[in-house]
């Protein structure tokens, strides 16, 4: 386990010379603390900001999750990011894109962790980026309405990164990770921080370019809830039990409901359990 943590400040300067990406992190709104990083950047995103425009903190004081959980975002150890995509003209139409930006967008960050530690992540279907059982980070994507600029979402990332592991609250103690964590060294946030930018922008490539066939194979090989067994929250007193068996042309998770029924239910949103 890591037994120092890395304060080292992320800043214009440092991250500027280390951009890969073309187009992704070269508008870099870098703040010392906000409420939230996808709400600056929907702010951005409805004044026309392109895409690629990134907003970054070192501390959100009202981080927002899926499901209307909230995102722990202490100062100074972590990532938490919000990037700008805008839907362009290319082989898939709105609705395509839309369903796909958060899985893809997922995958980008599960290759920047490999690239940048070696270690294997894994993806919770829809797009938690897990290593095991434990959660290493997760993303919060939010489309904007449609304006001037066109259709846009805000993919927000948190991935905990210099987190020692017993700083976590208690009620995620047992199903959190860090990547200090898990490689018992410092990691260099930058560093990490420029591969994603990279690999989101490959991303955005991808969604241009790829058909729901093409995504959705790039996306179940690393799909760690396909072939197991699941518990699907489906709203508050709704869930579904079964096996997961593939990922739709629309990026839902298609499951074989546990019991005589062999009709396959595709579940759009939801909160999956990986059951033994
Ligand atoms: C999840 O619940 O798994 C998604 C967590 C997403 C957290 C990130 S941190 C940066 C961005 N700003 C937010 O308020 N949330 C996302």
């Amino acid at each position: 386990m890591a037994a120092r943590t890395d304060f080292t400040p992320l800043t214009r300067e440092a991250l500027t010379p280390l951009l890969r990406s073309t187009a992704f992190g070269r508008t870099l709104h870098i703040l010392p603390v906000t409420g939230s990083t996808n709400s600056e950047a929907m702010a951005l995103a409805q004044r026309g900001a392109a895409e690629g425009t990134v907003v970054l903190a070192e501390e959100q004081t009202a981080g927002k999750g899926r499901l209307g959980r909230r995102w722990h975002s202490p100062a100074g150890e972590n990532l938490y990011c919000s990037i700008i995509m805008r839907h362009q003209t290319g082989v898939n139409d709105i609705s395509t894109w839309l369903s796909w930006v958060p899985l893809q967008s997922a995958l980008a960050v599960a290759r920047a962790v490999r690239q940048v530690t070696a270690l294997e992540p894994q993806l919770k279907w829809p797009n938690d980026v897990m290593i095991g059982s434990r959660k290493l980070g997760g993303l919060l994507c939010e489309s904007g309405p449609v304006g001037p600029a066109g259709t846009c979402v805000v993919v927000g990332i948190g991935l905990n990164v210099n987190s020692p592991p017993d700083s976590f609250p208690v009620d995620i103690r047992e199903t959190a990770t860090s990547l200090a964590a898990e490689t018992g060294r410092q990691i260099d946030r930058a560093n990490l921080l420029v591969t994603i930018l990279s690999e989101m922008e490959r991303c955005a490539e991808a969604l241009r370019s790829q058909s729901p066939d093409t995504l959705m194979e790039s996306y179940g090989g690393q799909c760690s809830t396909l072939g197991r067994r699941v518990r699907v929250l489906l709203a508050a007193d709704e869930s579904l039990e079964g096996l997961a068996e593939s990922i739709g042309r629309d990026g839902s998770l298609r499951i074989l409901p546990a019991g005589p029924s062999d009709r396959i239910v595709e579940v759009r949103s939801g909160d999956v359990v990986h059951l033994r």
